[in-house]
Parts: C-alpha cells; sequence; structure tokens
C-alpha cells in the first residue's frame, strides 16, 4: 500500500492565503470524496500537490510514502504516481491528443512502446471510454466538447497507472451514460488498488462507486471527515449545518480573485458541456 501523508499544509495563491493547515492522509486503496462549498480551496489542493507553480506552500510537508513530494518537478510527481484530473482541462494546440499520450507512457517505460503495441492499446482505451477514435488524432483538447475533455482526463489515468488519482468536478460536463462509463472505469483502477481524492457537488457519482471516507473543505480547512451520511446531507440540505452545527462561519468567495469559477451551480456546466 503507498501512503500520500499530507501535514499543516499552508497554499497561497497570488500572496492570499488560501489553504490554512491541512493535514489529511491517504492510502492507495481507498477513496475520498472531497466536498466543500465553491471557491474554499479544494482546487487548490489538488493543483498544490500537484506542482502548479501558481500555488505556493508555504508551510507544511507532503510525503508519497518516504520521499517528499514537494521537492518533486511536475514531472517527476507523476512519474512518482500522482495524477490529476482537471476541472478545467486546457486546450493545446499543436499537441496531438496520441503524441501526447504516448511521450507520456514512454518516459515511464525503459523500453518504448512500438507504435503497433501503443495503437493497440490506445485503442482499446478509446473503445472503453466510447469515445471515437478520431480524437486521438486531434490537437489535445482542442474543440472538444466539455465531456469529451472529461472522458480525455479520464483515458489518461488508465493508460498512466497512478498511485493517487485526484479528479476534480470530473462529473461536470458528464451526461448520463458518460457519467456511467467514468464510474465503471473508477470502480475498475479502484479494484486495482489505486488510491482515489475526488471532488464533486453530487452525490450521483459518489453513489455509483465505493467511498471509504468524505470530507468537507471550508474556509481553506477539512472542517469535517465522515462516511456516506456527510453526502446524503449535504447532497439533500447544502452547507447551511457547517453553521448551525459546527459553528462555522462559511466565508464567501472572493470572485474579484476568481475568473475561471463559472460560479456554484454546476447545472451550467452540464447545459453549456457535450452538446
Ligand atoms: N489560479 C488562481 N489565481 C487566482 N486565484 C485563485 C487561483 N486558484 C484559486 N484561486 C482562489 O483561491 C480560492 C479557492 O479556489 P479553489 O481552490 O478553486 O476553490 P474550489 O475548488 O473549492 O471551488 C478562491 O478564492 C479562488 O479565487
Ligand atoms: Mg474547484
Amino acid at each position: 500500500m503507498d501512503i500520500l501523508k499530507i501535514s499543516n499544509l499552508h497554499v497561497s495563491v497570488e500572496n492570499k492565503e488560501i489553504l490554512k493547515n491541512v493535514t489529511l492522509t491517504l492510502k492507495s486503496n481507498e477513496t475520498v470524496a472531497f466536498l466543500g462549498p465553491n471557491g474554499h480551496g479544494k482546487s487548490t489542493l489538488l493543483q498544490a500537490l500537484m506542482g502548479n507553480p501558481r500555488y505556493q506552500i508555504t508551510k507544511g510537508e507532503v510525503y508519497l510514502n518516504e520521499e517528499n513530494l514537494l521537492a518533486m518537478s511536475v514531472d517527476q510527481r507523476a512519474k512518482a504516481g500522482l495524477f490529476l484530473g482537471m476541472q478545467y482541462p486546457s486546450e493545446v494546440s499543436g499537441v496531438v491528443n496520441a503524441d501526447f499520450l504516448r511521450a507520456a507512457l514512454n518516459v515511464r517505460r525503459e523500453k518504448p512502446l512500438s507504435l503497433f503495441e501503443f495503437y493497440t492499446l490506445l485503442n482499446q482505451s478509446y473503445q472503453k471510454m466510447k469515445m471515437p477514435f478520431e480524437l486521438a488524432n486531434r490537437f489535445l483538447n482542442e474543440g472538444f466538447s466539455g465531456g469529451e475533455k472529461k472522458r480525455n482526463e479520464i483515458l489518461q489515468m488508465t493508460l498512466l497507472n497512478p498511485k493517487f488519482v485526484m479528479l476534480d468536478e470530473i462529473d461536470s460536463g458528464l451526461d448520463i451514460d458518460a457519467m456511467n462509463i467514468v464510474a465503471e472505469v473508477i470502480k475498475e483502477e479502484q479494484a486495482k488498488g489505486r488510491g482515489f481524492l475526488i471532488v464533486s457537488h453530487y452525490a450521483r457519482l459518489y453513489n455509483m462507486i465505493h467511498l471509504n471516507k468524505a470530507i468537507v473543505m471550508v474556509n481553506g480547512k477539512v472542517v469535517v471527515e465522515g462516511g456516506q451520511e456527510i453526502i446524503k446531507k449535504i447532497d439533500e440540505t447544502g452547507y447551511e449545518w457547517i453553521k448551525t452545527e459546527l459553528g462555522i462561519e462559511i466565508e464567501k468567495e472572493d470572485t474579484s480573485m476568481n475568473e475561471i469559477s463559472l460560479g456554484f451551480c454546476a447545472a451550467k456546466d452540464i447545459a453549456r458541456d457535450d452538446k
């Protein structure tokens, strides 16, 4: 079993402290549901763990087994077994999807895959994700629908065999068929012993997979740890109980800093994407 241990982590973005003392241990055979109101630091934690340079670690430690994750570059983290399925996957013009995947696979191998081996593998992955194979020959995510981008992230995950998978609102933009496919693939990967940290606002995805734990982040801190009952409660009643039961004031999202967040309602994503 592999362990990702986050201790007293503080993270700032543009000199504003977003994460305040996050302590969390992930195990490679466990799946953790990661909830919380928008703008409270969920993506910040995932990006900081992956090594996005915009997110400055000001305090704390992260260890992947015996290794100091924070001392590693992004590609070293990826090779060490970390994977991030992004909330907003970037379009990379000029980089062909298949070339990108092949390069990512081959840096993990002593002997590169032959073109035939690679295309066989790729073809299987596209079939499993029920995605048209022609997407493999397009530029990475360019002109992909929201749902195709999200499925492409999952496809990358299945090819790269990570130890820990972080999925950031992977279900936004997915119609119900795509959601079923993604849930099936997550379950297959769970059975292989991968650890998952899954951000979603909805019980629907969580109910389709196996969960070990749910955590809730408010004001840049993990304020609740529990089980499936937490997801049910949030799905039915929102986050008001955090204030009424725990006495924690939910600070408002600073929208002035947040150009990329589309607001609270991920239904907007569903309406916009995958059409
Ligand atoms: N790249 C960034 N540039 C500026 N501000 C950011 C950036 N990423 C996150 N933030 C700010 O950090 C806070 C937490 O955002 P985020 O981690 O995206 O929240 P969540 O994923 O929980 O919705 C917000 O106030 C957001 O505006
Ligand atoms: Mg987010």
